[in-house]
C-alpha cells in the first residue's frame, strides 16, 4: 500500500479485512448522458478507470444499473483480471426503465437477477460489498427494509456476496437492518452544501460504519459557491478539491467516490487529499449550510 496521507489514508470496513484508501472512485459518469447507453468515447473511460488504479484507488463505486451494463462492462474490459485488493462496490436495488427512469427492483428475483448481472459483466465470482438501494432518487423514505435484505443475505450465504451495505437509509432503516444482518457501509447524499446527515455520519463513525456521500461534488450539476470558491482562491486550490478536503476533514468514516470522465479531473481529484482546510476555512465552508438554510 502507499503511504498513509496519500488518497486521504486508509478505512478498514467494520468485521473485515478490507483497508479501503479514503479517496476511491465513482463510475457512474462513464455510461452515456443520463447515464445511459454507451460513452462518446470507451477508449477515455478506460484510460480514466486505469489511471484511477495506476495511481493507486483501490475502491471503485458501481452499478449493472448504470448503462444499463454498460459501466460495469467497461470496467470489466479496462481492469480485468482485477489487481490484488482493489474492492469494488456495487448496488442493487433498482432497473432503468426504457425512458431511461430508475425503478424500484427490490423483490427477491429482481435482486438475484442483479447479482447474476454484476457477476456476469463484472467477470467475478463473488461480489465485494453490495450495497441495497432503497428510498427514493435522492433521499431514503421511511418504511422496513427487511422483506429486500432477508433476500440478499441469502445471496451472501449462497457465497455470491462478500459484505452488505446499504443505500438512501435513514438510521431507523440501520437499526432495522442490523437485527439482520452485519451493515459495513452507508452511502447516502451528502456533500459541503448538502448536510442532512450530519447526525447519521457521527453515529455510524462511532459504530466504526464507512459513510460514502453519493454526488459528493454535487452531482450532474457539480456544486457552485462562492464560498467555496473564495477559500479554494485562498488556498491555490480548486472548488472541487476543497469540496473533497472538506469531507475528508469532516469524519474520518467518510469515503469519498468522486465521479468523472476525465483524466484531468480525476487527477484533481486525488490530489485533494493533500488539501488541509484550516479552521478559518472550516468555518467559512459552514455558512454554506447557514445560507443553503435560508433559501439563498
Ligand atoms: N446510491 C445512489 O443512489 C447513488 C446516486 C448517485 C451516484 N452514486 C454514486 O456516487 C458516485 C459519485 O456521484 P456522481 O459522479 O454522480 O457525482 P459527483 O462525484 O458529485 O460529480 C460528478 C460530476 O462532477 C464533475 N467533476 C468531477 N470532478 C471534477 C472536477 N475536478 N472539476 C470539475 N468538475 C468535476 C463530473 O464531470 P466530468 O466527467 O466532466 O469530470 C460530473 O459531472 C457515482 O459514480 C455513483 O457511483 C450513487
Amino acid at each position: 500500500m502507499r503511504e498513509q496521507t496519500e488518497l486521504g489514508g486508509t478505512f478498514t470496513l467494520p468485521g473485515t479485512s478490507i483497508n479501503l484508501y479514503r479517496i476511491g472512485y465513482g463510475a457512474m459518469q462513464l455510461a452515456g448522458p443520463q447515464v445511459w447507453g454507451p460513452p462518446r468515447d470507451v477508449n477515455a473511460a478506460i484510460a480514466v478507470l486505469r489511471e484511477a488504479i495506476a495511481s493507486g484507488v483501490n475502491h471503485i463505486d458501481t452499478s449493472d444499473y448504470y448503462g444499463p451494463h454498460v459501466t460495469n462492462q467497461i470496467i470489466k474490459q479496462a481492469l480485468h483480471p482485477y489487481p490484488a485488493g482493489l474492492v469494488i462496490v456495487t448496488k442493487l436495488g433498482a432497473r432503468r426503465g426504457q425512458d431511461k427512469s430508475w425503478i424500484h427492483a427490490l423483490s427477491r428475483q429482481e435482486l438475484s437477477d442483479g447479482v447474476h448481472d454484476n457477476l456476469r459483466n463484472l467477470g467475478i465470482d463473488r461480489l465485494d460489498v453490495v450495497n441495497l438501494r432503497v428510498g427514493g432518487v435522492l433521499e431514503p423514505a421511511e418504511g422496513s427494509i427487511e422483506e429486500p435484505l432477508t433476500a440478499l443475505v441469502e445471496l451472501k450465504r449462497q457465497g455470491l456476496i462478500a459484505h452488505i451495505g446499504l443505500s438512501n437509509v435513514t438510521p431507523r432503516q440501520l437499526v432495522e437492518a442490523q437485527r439482520i444482518t452485519e451493515i459495513v457501509c452507508v452511502q447516502n447524499f451528502y456533500n459541503v452544501a448538502h448536510r442532512n446527515d450530519d447526525e447519521f455520519i457521527d453515529a455510524l463513525a462511532r459504530q466504526g460504519i464507512a459513510y460514502v456521500p453519493f454526488f459528493p461534488l454535487g452531482g450532474f450539476t457539480p456544486l457552485q459557491s462562492s464560498v467555496v470558491d473564495r477559500v479554494a482562491a485562498s488556498m491555490q486550490a480548486t472548488p472541487m478539491q476543497v469540496a473533497l478536503a472538506w469531507l475528508l476533514q469532516r469524519s474520518p468514516n467518510i469515503l469519498l467516490i468522486p465521479g468523472t470522465s476525465s483524466l484531468e479531473h480525476l487527477h484533481e481529484n486525488l490530489r485533494a487529499a493533500a488539501l488541509e482546510l484550516p479552521t478559518t476555512a472550516i468555518s467559512e465552508l459552514n455558512e454554506i449550510e447557514k445560507s443553503v438554510a435560508k433559501g439563498q
